[in-house]
């Protein structure tokens, strides 16, 4: 049955109603959390991507997290989405609505590789802290599609420098492996297992890009997990550092409202972020993607745009896919990314 957030056997964030009967479980829940769970949408504002929610078994573990910090993130993740992929390697489940951020992604690294390896002049580098194992299953088509990494190393011109890295072990072997399979012509640094805001994560980064590089920095992290203490790390060293990153705005909302200040606080910078929303107000959205901006401003960040990301048949909206730069370039290749249909050609906008 193709997923339908109307279903509550779809795998993503609707599949939770019956997830621990099958399982085994014997959770006791709630008639009026049942409901909620169950309904159309599950929880929309989750403070998930809804990707985050499979049905079905973990491929083999076939890796060890080498410290207990990153055991816990490799466990969080692998309790959540990991499925057997076409290659019988680790791949991640996605719904319809992550089709949308990958066409993007893809369409924004074509671009930029495109326009800009000519007119910089300087290294280029792609780099993801929220990598993934490199293959995406579509569960609502049943396919299999290459992840943000494979694709980013394949458009037509590539960057010069990729690197990639991701918490949980088993996606950096994966990937590692689908990436030995790709051929590139580019410096593609071995996969790097670590948190996205560890300093070792970031100073093996500084030691694999050049300073002078134009760097586009993809975060797509699954939670609140992409602090800000690492934008700011990285903007402080790289003068051309575009930002392009899921920005779970629905996630924060929810969060705050509910109390949860805490991983909110590290990707927000401030405090007491439940300040940014207010208790009431009507724009909790827009306060917190004012807030954010203000944030990189003081990076001396000017240029932004951004795309909401829609639940496929009920349009909510789940989180948004923004870019962020001290450069008016990459807001105009943003543009162009979004002006692509899913096949690739430019639609154009007559009306
Ligand atoms: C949404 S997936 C990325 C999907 C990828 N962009 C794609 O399209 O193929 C997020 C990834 O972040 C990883 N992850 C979670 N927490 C992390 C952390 N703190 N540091 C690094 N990676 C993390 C997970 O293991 C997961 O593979």
């Amino acid at each position: 049955m193709p997923c339908s957030a109307n279903s509550s056997r779809g795998g993503c964030e609707c599949q939770w109603e019956g997830t621990a009967e099958r399982r085994g479980l014997t959770l006791a829940i709630p008639p009026a959390v049942r409901r909620k769970l169950a309904s159309p949408m599950g929880d929309p504002y989750s403070l998930f991507d809804p990707d985050d929610y499979r049905r079905e078994p973990d491929p083999e573990p076939d890796g060890e997290a080498t410290t207990p910090e990153l055991a816990v993130l490799a466990k969080l993740d692998r309790d959540k989405t990991l499925v057997k992929g076409s290659d019988e390697r680790p791949a991640r489940q996605v719904c319809l609505h992550s089709l949308d951020k990958a066409h993007i992604a893809r369409y924004y690294a074509d671009i930029v590789g495109k326009g800009m390896k000519r007119a910089y002049g300087g290294p280029l580098a792609w780099v993801e802290l929220f990598a993934g194992p490199g293959m995406l299953k579509v569960k609502d088509l049943g396919t299999f599609m290459p992840g943000s990494p494979i694709e980013a190393v394949k458009i037509d011109s590539p960057f010069t420098h990729y690197v990639f890295a991701d918490a949980d072990p088993r996606c950096v072997k994966a990937l590692q492996a689908r990436l030995d399979e790709t051929k590139v012509d580019a410096t593609v640094h071995p996969v790097i297992e670590g948190d996205a805001n560890s300093a070792a994560v970031h100073d093996a980064i500084l030691e694999a890009i050049p300073r002078n590089a134009l760097l586009v920095l993809y975060a797509d992290p699954a939670a609140l997990d992409f602090k800000f203490s690492t934008i700011e790390f990285f903007a402080e060293r790289y003068e051309h550092l575009d930002l392009l990153i899921n920005l779970p705005v629905p996630g924060f909302v929810r969060a705050l409202r509910a109390g949860h200040e805490g991983k909110a606080s590290g990707v927000l910078n401030h405090p007491a972020p439940a300040e940014i929303i207010g208790p009431t107000s009507g724009k909790a959205g827009t306060s917190l993607r004012d807030w954010f901006e203000r944030q990189l401003r003081v990076l001396r960040y000017e240029h932004f745009e951004s795309e909401v990301i829609r639940q496929h048949e009920k349009r909510v909206p789940l989180y948004d896919l923004m870019i962020a730069s001290r450069s008016e370039k990459a807001t105009k290749f943003f543009r162009e990314a979004l002006l692509r249909g899913r096949d690739g050609q430019t639609r154009l906008n007559l009306f």
